[in-house]
């Protein structure tokens, strides 16, 4: 059996982001018995959602949403990093998410959210997204600016948001189906 698979995904698109740092972060501290994979939606571009047919129904017209879709089933557990954009996540994310539906059911996720106060807006309201979608939501940790982030991205987490993550990975590998049938 091989080892459990994890993508983290950068949720930022914004030419001057700090995402990719809070990723790096994130990536320095994933457990070796988990096979990282790194989905960056700045580069996978995905446009607005325009496939004509419903997600739930799975029937994709567009390569674009063929790959996502592969990519997320060939995955046994997801962290999103992602910042808080007036009080909610960024929108790229949302899309995202949109796009499929089977594909998330059951499938363990966690947010490291950043921003101001921990980005607990953001992650609250991204919290009910993943719910909706049946996906299984195990907490991560939320990192602040003034406090364990600067604004141009340097990470200083203290213990808490180290124990914070490690107690996510812990969450995200024991939630995460054996190398899956999916
Ligand atoms: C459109 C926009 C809205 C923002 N709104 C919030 C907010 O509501 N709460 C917050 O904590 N930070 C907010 N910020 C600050 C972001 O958290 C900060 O710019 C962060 O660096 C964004 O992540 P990114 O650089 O990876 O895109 C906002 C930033 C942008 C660009």
């Amino acid at each position: 059996m091989g080892r459990p698979r994890l993508s983290v995904v950068i949720a930022s698109t914004r030419p001057t982001r700090i995402g990719h740092h809070v990723a790096d972060w994130v990536l320095a501290r994933v457990p070796d018995d988990l096979d990282v994979t790194v989905h960056d939606l700045r580069e996978l571009d995905l446009p607005f959602l325009d496939e004509p047919g419903q997600p739930a129904d799975g029937n994709y017209a567009h390569e674009h949403t063929r790959r996502w879709s592969a990519a997320m089933l060939a995955t046994d557990a997801l962290v999103l990093v992602m910042p808080e954009y007036n009080r909610g996540y960024n929108a790229a994310l949302k899309n995202a998410v949109d796009y499929l539906y089977a594909e998330w059911e059951g499938l363990p996720v966690a947010c490291v959210g950043y921003g101001w106060h921990g980005a607990s807006y953001a992650k609250s309201a991204l919290r009910q997204t993943l719910e909706r979608v049946k996906m299984v939501v195990v907490d991560g940790p939320g990192l602040s600016f003034d406090d364990t982030l600067t604004l141009d991205g340097v990470v200083g987490a203290g213990p808490e948001e180290e124990a914070a993550l490690a107690t996510m990975f812990d969450g995200l590998l024991a939630a995460a189906r054996a190398p899956l049938d999916r």
